[in-house]
This record gives C-alpha cells, sequence and structure tokens, in this order.
C-alpha cells in the first residue's frame, strides 16, 4: 500500500459532527510507511479530547481493517488544519448576499467588534448595503457595543428581522439570549447553533454581511467555513501578538479552507496622544522624544508601548496586504462602546478615514 492509497482509506473516514472526511479538513499531517508499519501524524486543532481519541480510534480501525501492517502508530500534533478544500464541497451562499466578510482573530479582546463595526459603518458610508452579525455566542458584544436592548421581530416564517442600526441590519445572539452566556454548551452545539441562527435572520438584499467572529480556530469557526461561502477574512493582530501560535492559528485556518484572506489590521499600534501647548513649544518633549507642535500649538504623538510591526510580520507571512495599523486612541473606545461609532458620527476624523481606506481597500478585493 501506498501513501495516496491511504488517504483513499481515510477520506472515508468523517470528522465527528461534521460531514466532512478528515483528509479535506487537512487533519492528516504524515503518513510514513516502513515495509510492514505505518506511522500518521495527525493534526487536530479541537480542544476537545475526546473527539481526538474519537478521530485516532476511528483511523486506528479503519487501517488495521486493511490487514496490510503489523503495526500501526498513530501520533497527533496540536494545530489548526491544513490541506486542500475537498473538490464538490462547495459551501453555499446565502441569496441576496453579495459578499460576506468575516472579521477574525485567533485571540480574544484584540478588537474584532470594533473593528467590525466600524468597518461595516465605512463600507455603509460608501453607498453599500451592509448587515453586521455578531457570531460570539458565549460573549455577544453587538448588544452593548450598539447599546441596542431590542428583540428581534420574526417574519410570519419565523425569521428573525435584523435590527435597524443607523441604515444597518444588525443582528447579534445577545439580542434573543438577552446576553446569559451559555458557557456550558459544549463546542460541536455551539457550532450548529450558530449556523442555524445565522440562516433563521431575514437579511434580504445586501451588498455586504460583515461577521464578527468569536476568537479561535474551534468548531464554530470550522462550521463556518464549511458551510458558508465566506468572500474573504480580515485578520486582526496587535503588534505584541505575533509570537502566539493562537494567532497565526487564526490566520492559517482560512489560508487552509481556501477563504481569501483580504489582509491584516494591527490594532492597538502604539497609544496616540493628541494635544495642545500654550506658549512657547520649540522644544516639547515627550518621554525624551521632541514633539512637533504646529503653529496654533497642536502635537500628535505615538508611544509604542508594546513591540511593533506584528501586524506586517504577519501580513508578509500570509503575503497579504497590511490593510491598516491603528492606534489605541480613546476617542476609537469611547465612541464605539456608547453605541455611536465615530465612522458614522464623524466620518471625516483621522480614525475614520483609516477605516474607509480600509473599505475601499476590501470592496476593490472583492469586485475585482
Ligand atoms: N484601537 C483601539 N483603541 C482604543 N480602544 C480599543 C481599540 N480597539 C479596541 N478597543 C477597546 O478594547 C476593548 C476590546 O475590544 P473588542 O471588544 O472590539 O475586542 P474583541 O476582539 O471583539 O473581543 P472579544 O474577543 O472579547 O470579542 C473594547 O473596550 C474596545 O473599545
Ligand atoms: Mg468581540
Amino acid at each position: 500500500m501506498d501513501q495516496s492509497q491511504i488517504l483513499d482509506i481515510l477520506k472515508t473516514i468523517q470528522y465527528p459532527g461534521f460531514s466532512r472526511d478528515i483528509v479535506s479538513f487537512g487533519m492528516i499531517e504524515n503518513i510514513r510507511i516502513e515495509e510492514k508499519s505505518l506511522t500518521l501524524t495527525l493534526k487536530l486543532s479541537t480542544q476537545q479530547e475526546g473527539k481526538k481519541k474519537e478521530v485516532v480510534a476511528l483511523v486506528k480501525e479503519k487501517l488495521e481493517s486493511t490487514g496490510e501492517f503489523d503495526s500501526i502508530a498513530i501520533e497527533h500534533v496540536e494545530g489548526a488544519p491544513s490541506g486542500p478544500q475537498p473538490a464538490g464541497q462547495i459551501p453555499e451562499a446565502l441569496p441576496g448576499v453579495k459578499h460576506i466578510l468575516a472579521v477574525a482573530s485567533g485571540k480574544g479582546g484584540v478588537g474584532k467588534s470594533t473593528i467590525a463595526t466600524n468597518l461595516a459603518c465605512a463600507l455603509k458610508n460608501q453607498g453599500h448595503s451592509v448587515g453586521l452579525l455578531d457570531l460570539d455566542i458565549y460573549g455577544p458584544s453587538l448588544p452593548i457595543i450598539l447599546g441596542i436592548a431590542d428583540q428581534p421581530k420574526t417574519t410570519a416564517e419565523r425569521k428573525l428581522i435584523p435590527i435597524d442600526f443607523h441604515g444597518m441590519k444588525v443582528m447579534s445572539f445577545g439580542f434573543i439570549s438577552g446576553n446569559e452566556t451559555p458557557t456550558i454548551w459544549r463546542g460541536p452545539l455551539v457550532a450548529r447553533m450558530t449556523e442555524q441562527f445565522f440562516r433563521d435572520v431575514e437579511w434580504g438584499t445586501l451588498d455586504y454581511l460583515v461577521l464578527d467572529l468569536p476568537p479561535g480556530t474551534g468548531d464554530v469557526q470550522l462550521t463556518l467555513t464549511q458551510k458558508l461561502k465566506i468572500s474573504g477574512a480580515v485578520i486582526i493582530t496587535t503588534p505584541q501578538d505575533i509570537a502566539l501560535s493562537d494567532v497565526r492559528k487564526g490566520a492559517d485556518m482560512f489560508k487552509k479552507v481556501q477563504t481569501p484572506v483580504l489582509g491584516v489590521i494591527e490594532n492597538m499600534s502604539g497609544l496616540q496622544i493628541k494635544g495642545n501647548i500654550e506658549g512657547d513649544s520649540s522644544s516639547v518633549t515627550i518621554e525624551g522624544h521632541p514633539i512637533d507642535v504646529d503653529e496654533s500649538g497642536n502635537f500628535s504623538f505615538k508611544i509604542n508601548l508594546f513591540k511593533t510591526g506584528g501586524g506586517k510580520q504577519e501580513s508578509d507571512r500570509l503575503e497579504v496586504p497590511l490593510l491598516a495599523e491603528i492606534p489605541l486612541v480613546q476617542e476609537l473606545m469611547e465612541t464605539t462602546d456608547q453605541g455611536k461609532p465615530i465612522t458614522l458620527s464623524d466620518p471625516e476624523s483621522d480614525l475614520s478615514r483609516i477605516f474607509a481606506d480600509v473599505a475601499q481597500t476590501v470592496d476593490k478585493q472583492l469586485q475585482g
């Protein structure tokens, strides 16, 4: 037996809870055959030990049943699956929605929701019809960020009608669950709920549906990339996170399931301080750095609190553009967290322009 025959056998094994097989998920890392002994390395990204054991047992049973090998060793390594997308398994598009745009990161708290919201607003400012969907079932943020306490209404067909937010259609699991986090739910159930929730929303026609994804590379993300035709993903990282494997896994997952990664945004990229000085401003310094002060006494200064260049490194590694470096700005936090995104309230501000540029680049990439 050679490697390709073994792959053919492994292709008949479905990843538990999914309709896709373990080969197409990219879970086969290595196959080594030496006469009658076979060593197989699996790459399993799930956090659930039970699931890993189940996959190993299924593989072992299948390979043993061939009777071709005296010894079969199965190893597994952690990590996002790699490998090609299966032929013939075409994820579904959402009728009426031109582009699904995922905002994702391997790690939590890096600014996905903030960026997804402002990017959606920037796309809307550019004349697109836009929806924004918070897919974080464990910790939905849109109800808080947008200050929405309304319950969505339903259509006669019992589909959820998105809530209008300044002309955008928004939906969050938090709108129906009252922000109670069902932490006892396990990965596969959450994945199923997420998909069901996704399909139960009446989006109508949209140019863009922006997805605020939960952090990580678990079952939810796998389900989404398996079942939905995501036009492109924007990866959010922070300057100091580059060495973290979580961050890499997040981006690699999309690349490997052939969802185009449109680019990387480095968030919290330095701390932007603006101010005004009265009187003599010829030799002002902050932390020892000389500051340029204009004739009206205004200055702007960026302090790099963390390491720099994380976004650039990650975009180089993925061979995609670095779409933006967004500094830490109190105004961005305040405006977004108060449900008044700066991209809507002050579209000409420096910050809003950053989002407008990203929106334009993304739009160009997807149209082209
Ligand atoms: N560039 C920024 N400047 C200032 N504050 C920011 C910036 N980006 C994000 N924040 C703030 O950091 C916090 C975390 O951001 P956010 O909720 O968008 O992250 P997240 O990646 O969606 O988190 P989670 O993984 O929990 O969903 C928020 O309070 C947000 O306002
Ligand atoms: Mg969030």
